[in-house]
Order: C-alpha cells, then sequence, then structure tokens
C-alpha cells in the first residue's frame, strides 16, 4: 500500500473515531429543564438525579422508597438543582403511572425530559416456566413506560421534549438467566421505535433516545451477576451521564460504554458464535438455580 493510501486510511479512521466521540452537548441547555426521572432512588437513576441537579434542573424524583428518594432530594437541592420534588409510586400498578405524570406536570408546570428508567427485580437464573413473574415484570419494565409516556405526551409536545428509555444491550443481544428482562428490554425498542416513525410522520418534534449500556457496578445488578458473568463493571455515574447528554442532544440511540455500539453493529454476522462467545462468560457451576 503506498504512502498516500495509508495517509488517507489513518484520516478515514480519525474521522470515523471522530464522528463516533463528538460531544455537543451544552450543559447550559440544562439550566431550568424540567424533568421527571424514574428509578431516581438507587444505581444509574440516583446518579442521573444528581447530575441533573449540577445542571441546574428542576427534577421530580420517583420510585416506591420514599425516605430514600427523599435522601436523594436533599443531595440534588445540595448540588445545585432548581427545584426537587418526589413521589413514592409502585410501576407494578398501572394507576400509579398517571399519578406520578400529573404529580411532575403540576409541580413543574410542564416537562422537557421524560426519563424511563425504573426495573423491577427479576431472578438471574435459568428459566422454570416462572409465566407470572413475567406477566408483572412486563408491566414494571415495559407496560409502565408505556403509560407514562402517553400520559406525557401532550406536555412533552408542547414543549418539544424528549423521552429517555434505558434499555441494555441485553435489549439488543439475547443473554442467558435474563429470559423476562430481556424480552421488556426488545419490547422497549419495539414500541419507542415504532412511536418515533409516527411522531415524524405528524409533525410532533419529541426526541426519543433509547440508551444501550453494557454491564455497569449498582450494587443490585453487581449482587445478581457477581461470580456468574465474567465482565467488568463500568461506572454507575460515567453510564448517567452518557444518559443525560443522549437525551439532551436528541440523540436516536446511544450506546454506554461504546464498544456497545461495535456489538450492535455486528450481532448478526455469525449469530450462532456470537452466543457461543456470550456463553462462554458465564460462569455454569456458579448459577443459582
Ligand atoms: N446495572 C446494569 O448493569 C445495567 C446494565 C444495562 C442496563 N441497565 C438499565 O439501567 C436502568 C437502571 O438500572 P440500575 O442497575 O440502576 O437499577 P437499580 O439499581 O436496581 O435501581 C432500580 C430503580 O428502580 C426502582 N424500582 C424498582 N422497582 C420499582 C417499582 N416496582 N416501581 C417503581 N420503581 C421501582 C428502584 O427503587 P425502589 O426500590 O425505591 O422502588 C430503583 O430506584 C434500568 O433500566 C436497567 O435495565 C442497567
Amino acid at each position: 500500500m503506498g504512502l498516500l493510501a495509508k495517509g488517507l486510511c489513518l484520516a478515514a479512521v480519525g474521522a470515523f473515531w471522530a464522528f463516533l466521540t463528538r460531544d455537543s452537548f451544552d450543559p447550559g441547555s440544562l439550566a431550568g429543564a424540567k424533568v421527571l426521572l424514574t428509578g431516581a432512588s438507587a444505581g444509574i437513576g440516583e446518579q442521573m438525579a444528581y447530575h441533573y441537579a449540577t445542571f441546574g434542573a428542576q427534577i421530580v424524583l420517583t420510585a416506591r422508597r420514599e425516605d430514600v428518594l427523599e435522601k436523594v432530594m436533599e443531595k440534588c437541592l445540595k448540588l445545585g438543582a432548581r427545584s426537587v420534588f418526589y413521589i413514592a409510586a409502585d410501576m407494578s400498578l398501572p394507576p400509579d403511572t398517571e399519578k406520578v405524570v400529573k404529580f411532575a406536570l403540576e409541580k413543574l408546570g410542564g416537562l422537557d425530559y421524560l426519563v424511563l428508567n425504573h426495573i423491577g427485580q427479576s431472578p438471574f437464573k435459568l428459566w422454570a416456566g416462572e409465566v407470572n413473574h413475567t406477566r408483572w415484570l412486563m408491566q414494571v419494565n415495559f407496560l409502565s413506560y408505556v403509560q407514562l409516556a402517553s400520559a406525557a405526551l401532550p406536555a412533552l409536545t408542547k414543549s418539544k421534549g424528549s423521552i429517555v428509555v434505558v434499555s441494555s444491550l441485553i435489549g439488543k443481544i439475547p443473554t442467558p438467566y435474563t429470559t423476562s428482562y430481556t424480552a421488556a428490554k426488545f419490547a422497549l425498542d419495539g414500541f419507542f421505535g415504532s412511536l418515533r416513525h409516527e411522531l415524524a410522520m405528524v409533525g410532533t418534534d419529541v426526541s426519543i433516545t433509547l440508551c444501550i449500556l453494557g454491564v455497569i457496578d449498582t450494587e443490585y445488578a453487581m449482587e445478581k451477576i457477581r461470580g456468574v458473568v465474567m465482565m467488568s463493571p463500568y461506572p454507575a455515574t460515567e453510564a448517567a451521564l452518557a444518559i443525560i447528554k443522549g437525551g439532551a442532544t436528541r440523540a436516536r440511540e446511544i450506546h454506554y460504554p461504546w464498544g456497545t455500539m461495535f456489538l450492535c453493529l455486528i450481532r448478526d454476522w455469525f449469530p450462532d458464535y456470537r452466543d457461543l462467545v456470550i456463553r462462554s462468560f458465564y460462569n455454569y457451576s456458579n448459577t443459582a438455580v
């Protein structure tokens, strides 16, 4: 290969890398932004609350544990949030979804961001026919997202706002021990992908950002996979910031860590080998069945 060709190749790789890692995020755009954040009492949601607070947003936090939400609220106020409110709600109960959106609209007087992040607890083990659990988890991890989005859409349409949907690499590539969780995450991709089309067709300027995350070091996730999945986790605070930036820049999808984007790109090339590689990360003997 000639020198010129090598130079062109390097320039192309450099340009592609710059494109992948570009950052058009303006922190000032979040000052005073009206945010409804679910799953805000722990893990990535709690970290998102602190980032939004630092950027000076107005936030409504929700999850089930009121005492924990109160503590998150206090820390958000110290970090510089313009205002913070919280409401305890259980996303396995359909009426709670409308209650949460109504509360947010009353307290904030509108909405710019609906950040859908909560998940119900699910076992990390071989499928053993727990259909009732799957039904319950679909309500918490999928249907409640649809209900929240549907209740918030008129306000988001008015503000030309954003829906941010927190998903997982497991919502693009199935893995073992996560049957119901995987199903709910795939459903989110389908529903919100279709909704994105429809909003564009009717000229509604509401963006939808799907967030594809790898393994993140939250307490609950670590508890489940420790000793079973041989993968290093990434920090929740960085994942939280990547999600917020994605929503603020109205990105269609974000990937954190960035390697998850590459895995999504090649996921259908050699599916049988892909599945063999995935299973090689699992320690079968440490599985709690
Ligand atoms: N951690 C990872 O490795 C990882 C990887 C990929 C994607 N993700 C995604 O990132 C998001 C956050 O995950 P995470 O690891 O931060 O989760 P987490 O630490 O388990 O936190 C879950 C949050 O959801 C709330 N929640 C649980 N059940 C609820 C219910 N029935 N109704 C309302 N709220 C409920 C919890 O608060 P209460 O208990 O107070 O209700 C908590 O605030 C999820 O969408 C997850 O799928 C995580």
